[in-house]
């Protein structure tokens, strides 16, 4: 049996569009697969959805800003899945507004949900990964973590926090068989980046020299190789995978 058949993957923010592509990727490379969701609504019908197409993924609540929320949610998995071996950090969402307009509710929501859950989710399975001496942590930040974006003071802070974080932790769980690394996703065709006004969007994707949007498969592939056995060698890393917009 091929040892991922026995390793649990952890996607938080599973409803979402990158998140149900991770999903279905690592579902598609045998590991046992949980998400993470906050709208019931929204996760018994991705439930449904996806048990139809083949995945058999079972969705658990939690609000990653939340400590405690994560760790009734982290000790229900390990009861009913098993010990979490790969953690994807991919939970995240916007409160896009040019700074001198930005509220203090903006700025708290967005490093809540974006870093403080980064800290969240990874402090609560580190210590069994440890134990275990194998380990994948995966951090979905962001190109504007990577550079600026207008309108993006708050989300850009907790996107370049999130790489802070993974080069430190990687250095000190070196040792333990674990993992840590970025991905920096550009613009992909997502519900977070159709939210983005047409006009301003279609200005964006002018700046991306692919000339398109990514493709939610085409980060998970990334997510795949990453969390793979093969990829032991790659540690505190910060992967752009952004269509050439931003290159440095
Ligand atoms: N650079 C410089 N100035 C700019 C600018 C830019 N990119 N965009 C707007 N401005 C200026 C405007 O010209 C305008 O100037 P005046 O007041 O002198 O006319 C002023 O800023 C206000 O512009 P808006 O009317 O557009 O401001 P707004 O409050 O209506 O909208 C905004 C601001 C909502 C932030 C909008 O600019 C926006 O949506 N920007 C894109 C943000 C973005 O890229 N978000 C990504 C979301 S997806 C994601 O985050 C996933 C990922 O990881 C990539």
């Amino acid at each position: 049996m091929d040892a991922n058949n026995k390793r649990v993957a952890l996607v938080t923010g599973a409803t979402g569009g990158l998140g149900t592509a991770m999903c279905k990727r690592l579902h598609e490379d045998g590991y046992r697969v949980v998400g993470n969701y906050r709208n019931l609504e929204k996760a018994r019908a991705w439930e449904t959805d996806l048990k139809a197409q083949g995945y058999d993924i079972h969705l658990f609540e939690g609000d990653v800003a939340d400590f405690d929320s994560v760790g009734l949610m982290i000790a229900q998995i390990e009861a009913k899945v098993g010990s979490i071996d790969i953690l994807i950090n991919n939970a995240g969402i916007t409160r896009d507004r040019p700074f001198h307009k930005m509220t203090k509710q903006d700025w708290d929501e967005v490093i809540g949900s974006n870093l403080t859950s980064v800290f969240n989710c990874t402090r609560l399975v580190i210590d069994g990964m440890r134990e275990r001496n194998y380990g994948r942590v995966i951090n979905i930040s962001s190109v504007n973590g990577q550079r600026g974006q207008f309108g993006q003071a708050n989300y850009s802070a907790a996107k370049a926090g999130m790489h802070g974080f993974t080069k430190t932790l990687a250095i000190e769980v070196a040792s333990k068989g674990i993992t840590v690394n970025t991905i920096s996703p550009g613009y992909i065709a997502t519900d977070m980046v159709m939210a983005v006004r047409e006009d301003v969007r279609n200005k964006i994707i002018e700046q991306i020299p692919v000339g398109r949007l990514g493709g939610t498969e085409e980060i998970a592939y990334l997510v795949s190789f990453l969390a793979s056995e093969k990829a032991s060698f790659i540690t505190g890393s910060n992967y752009a995978i952004n269509g050439g917009q931003h290159v440095y």
